[in-house]
């Protein structure tokens, strides 16, 4: 008699979640599996070029007068980014907001910048660590001051076998950038088969978005959610100082606003959205896919209105919150970096 009565319970135990919520399909999880990679601090952990480019990335010495660092806005707990628009050395203001830079060695694009605006990550990591630049720095007197610290030129003996010079100090943070490993979230534990995972309200929000009345996967399908293409999504432009993206770099018309496709990993911390920070919430810009965008000729023909109910808006919603990792990632403790002072 004990035994059919523990197998019951055990199996209502099991079934009712699974009953209330809801497992992937096989093809959801094949779809959405996320390949296993280290995590970041595995990836810091293991090579002393990673650890080179660790060091740098966090360092204010990059900046002309000590004041940012490439972490101020690539913050690993703003999802690799910022909240708004950042300001540079010199405290102005950049247009653009700051890109993730979270998972950048999965990316299928080389080419960087919301426009694709600049041929690779190094092109890109050159102009931003010069004078014109955002970090407002000499190269020359940067990397004079980098082989002052004994540690660091220690560090660029042990992995370059010579003193400090640009082309070491870019190296070793392209290299980092690409160790940047996407966070485990509760998503992913539910498509490895845990249903507690995800609520209900995320699970049904995970098939509005796959679902073909709002359309999301076309540009944000698969594990890393998106395809790193470029389109015209029908945010706002500014009349007097338009940037048109893609078009500014090609300078042909159909390129114009068109932007590279964000991961959604984590973007619940990066608000607010839009390569020029535009959209203040993930709710507002739920919104904005649903009025379709504004009309023009190179609008992507894959926004169109559609609408939701209100349930079904805030679902979905959820399901963008739930690619969030519940906890920080433990990066290790910096050995060398002159950390910058936070900014308001
Ligand atoms: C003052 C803010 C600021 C600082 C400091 C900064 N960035 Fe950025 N970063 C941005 C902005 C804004 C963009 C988008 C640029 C564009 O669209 O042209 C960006 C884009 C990038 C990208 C492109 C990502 C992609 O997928 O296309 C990389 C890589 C990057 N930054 C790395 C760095 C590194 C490395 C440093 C330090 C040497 C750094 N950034 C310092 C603001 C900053
Ligand atoms: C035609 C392709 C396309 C479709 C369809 C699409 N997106 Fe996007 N999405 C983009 C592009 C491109 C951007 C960046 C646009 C920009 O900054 O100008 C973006 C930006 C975003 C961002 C901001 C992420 C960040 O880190 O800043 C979120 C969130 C987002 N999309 C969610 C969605 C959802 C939800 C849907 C479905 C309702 C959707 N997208 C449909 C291409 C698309």
């Amino acid at each position: 008699m004990r035994q059919p009565f523990i197998a019951s319970f055990a199996i209502s135990l099991l079934t009712l979640p699974v009953l209330a919520q809801g497992l992937p399909t096989p093809q959801e999880a094949e779809r959405y599996r996320l390949p296993t990679t280290p995590t970041t601090a595995e990836n810091i952990a293991r090579s002393k070029k990673v650890e080179l480019g660790y060091e740098l990335f966090f360092d204010a010495r990059l900046s002309g007068n000590e004041s940012i660092s490439c972490a101020s806005c690539h913050l690993p707990t703003k999802g690799w980014s910022t909240n708004g628009r950042p300001k540079r050395a010199n405290d102005t203001v950049m247009p653009r907001a700051s890109q993730t830079v979270l998972g950048m060695g999965h990316t299928s694009n080389e080419k960087r910048g919301w426009g694709a605006n600049r041929e690779s990550a190094v092109v890109l990591m050159k102009a931003v660590i010069s004078e014109a630049g955002p970090m407002n720095v000499k190269p020359p007197e940067l990397v004079a001051k980098l082989n002052d610290v004994p540690a660091y030129k220690a560090l660029f003996h042990t992995v370059y076998g010579r003193d400090g010079d640009m082309d070491a100090v870019i190296d070793a943070l392209d290299i980092f950038m690409k160790s940047i490993e996407y966070p485990k979230t509760r998503f992913d534990h539910w498509i490895a088969g845990n249903p507690l995972a995800l609520t209900d309200a995320e699970v049904k929000g995970f098939r509005t978005f796959t679902g073909e009345t709002a359309n999301c996967t076309t540009c944000h399908g698969g594990p890393r959610f998106t395809q790193d293409a470029m389109h015209d999504i029908g945010l706002k432009v500014d009349a007097a100082k338009p940037d048109k993206g893609l078009g500014d770099v090609t300078k042909k018309a159909e390129d114009d606003f068109a932007f590279k496709t964000p991961t959604l990993r984590s973007a619940a911390q990066r608000a607010p959205y839009g390569h020029d920070g535009q959209v203040a919430s993930l709710d507002a810009l739920v919104e904005h896919y649903m009025k379709g965008g504004e009309a023009r000729p190179t609008l992507s023909f894959e926004i169109q209105r559609f609408s939701l109910t209100a349930e079904e808006k805030s679902n979905l919603v959820a399901f963008l919150q739930s690619l969030d990792p519940a906890t920080q990632e433990f990066l290790p403790p910096l050995k060398i970096a002159k950390v910058a002072a936070e900014r308001p």
